[in-house]
């Protein structure tokens, strides 16, 4: 009997944000969007990710707007990739938080949720999940399993964490290989296992980095993977998704056709291309990336090399490349083996820089600690895969009180929607009193107070929801994105 494989197409979000920053901006997606919607996708991934931040942080584009732009010409669902208690941020936020967004991003017109945590602790997925399945416009809820490889980590490992995400109520589970690290006979054995250990669909996500793509898909059609994530051909391959089109040719004529239309796409890539060499001229990005077998050894996810070649020159530390790459391993088996996903991955590489610039200086590694390590080795952001190592948790002057077994237990003393309105609103309404200070000269203290008052009581009620959203997750760049446009 038939089986068409479906297909997901990430062009408007995972392609341009793993080949070209996350720089796509709407008007370029625009002219496609209708005939995008007649291919007849499982969904279109659009939103979530990094897109939220790069609109208000680099396209002057109001997240939310898009959201409904896209919903404007689209029927094919819209997919979000959402961190779980993280939201789009690289904080644990509040259920109330958490519940806020969910809920908004589901009636702005987001119809699937592609939930996942970076260390698969579902503590950080239960409230995101929940949420995602009571709002009421009844989205598809999707829970990850992030794939990465250690001597922690089997295919087992990955079956047991699908049957309880099945046994949370989610619609279908994707393998999420953010860095290419599936190789083809292991995602066959995987998608194997999974097919025999749960019922609902199982969708399959990778990044071409390491070279595996198109082998590892073909291994999982043949195992009865459902969905593939494709990247439609001017933003296929390197580090993104494998190409649509090919991916269509390759199943064309066998049970598991997808049945859809090759040609149909012509068009649209053709527009696409267009948009990938105006973006790579505005932006100075090269658009393509080599295959690095390496990223087997060091797992470090394709985007995330550059960054810390970055930081090492700006340390004038460029020649510790190779230390680099060395200590990145050290500090991830350190720490207990954490995939290496935002927030993770940044978490672990600014670790591994600092140990390899503090060598350099004839110190011992775990020297200097940012905060945001200190608060992952003990436990703040969920379980990690294995325990954090003692000696380093004593390196980094971590005591027994400081440890956190349950880490929603902190989640729930984080900022509430309330705390972070009245946060905004009282910003807002200083910023509007400091603007007009010369008539307020002499002015009784009291009456000024009362004045505050009242308009901080006004601000609180008219703040749309969205904004409030936006300020929660990324504060500063919310609030130059609100001054440049004219509600400050
Ligand atoms: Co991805």
């Amino acid at each position: 009997m038939a089986k068409p494989v479906k297909i997901t197409e990430t062009v408007l979000r995972d392609a341009h944000q793993s080949l070209l920053a996350t720089r796509m901006r709407i008007e370029q997606m625009l002219p496609m969007l209708e005939s995008l919607d007649k291919i007849g996708y499982n969904a279109l991934e659009a939103w979530g990710g990094a897109t939220y931040d790069s609109c208000l942080r680099f396209l002057n584009e109001d997240p939310w707007e898009r959201l409904d732009t896209l919903k404007l010409h689209l029927k094919t669902p819209i997919q979000m990739l959402l961190r779980g208690q993280n939201l789009l941020g690289y904080n644990h936020y509040s259920d109330d938080v958490v519940r806020a967004f969910v809920n908004k991003a589901s009636e702005h017109g987001v119809g699937v949720f592609r939930i996942f945590d970076a260390l698969n602790d579902v503590t950080n997925l239960r409230t995101a999940i929940d949420a995602a399945l009571k709002a009421k416009e009844k989205p598809h809820v999707q829970g990850c399993l992030v794939y990465t490889i250690s001597e922690f980590h089997s295919n087992q490992t990955f079956v047991d964490l699908a049957i309880e995400l099945e046994k949370m109520g989610v619609h279908s589970i994707c393998i999420k290989d953010m860095s290419g690290l599936l190789k083809p006979y292991v995602a066959e054995d995987l998608v194997k296992k999974l097919k025999a250990a749960v019922s609902v669909p199982i969708e399959l996500h990778t990044h071409y980095t390491s070279g595996f793509g198109s082998m590892t898909y073909l291994k999982a059609v043949e195992a009865g993977v459902d969905i593939l994530d494709c990247a439609l051909s001017p933003l296929a391959n390197d580090t993104s998704q494998p190409c649509t089109e090919t991916m269509i040719a390759t199943l064309e004529g066998t049970e598991r056709d997808t049945g859809l239309d090759r040609h149909a796409l012509d068009p649209i890539a053709k527009h696409f291309l267009g948009v990938k060499k105006e973006i790579m001229k505005e932006f100075n990005l090269p658009g393509y990336f080599d295959v690095n077998p390496n990223v087997l050894d060091f797992q470090i996810p394709g985007g995330m090399l550059s960054n810390m070649v970055n930081q090492l020159k700006g340390m004038g530390a460029a020649d510790k490349y190779q230390e680099l790459l060395e200590e990145m391993p050290r500090v991830r088996a350190d720490l207990g083996y954490p995939p290496l996903v935002t927030p993770s991955s940044q978490i672990v590489g600014t670790m591994a820089t600092m140990n390899v610039i503090m060598q350099a200086q004839g110190k011992p590694r775990y020297t200097m600690v940012p905060n945001e390590v200190r608060d992952l080795a003990r436990g703040k952001f969920g379980k990690t895969p294995a325990p954090v190592k003692p000696e380093v948790l004593k390196a980094m002057k971590i005591t027994e009180e400081d440890i956190i077994t349950d880490c929603a237990v902190e989640d729930a003393k984080a900022p509430t929607m309330a705390d972070f309105r009245k946060e905004l609103a009282e910003k807002k309404v200083d910023a509007k009193l400091a603007s007009i200070k010369p008539q307020l000269d002499g002015v009784d203290p009291a009456i000024y107070e009362q004045v505050r008052e009242t308009q901080l009581a006004k601000m609180m009620d008219e703040l749309p929801e969205e904004d409030v959203l936006s300020y929660a997750l990324f504060p500063q760049v919310a609030e130059e994105f609100f001054k440049k446009n004219g509600r400050f």
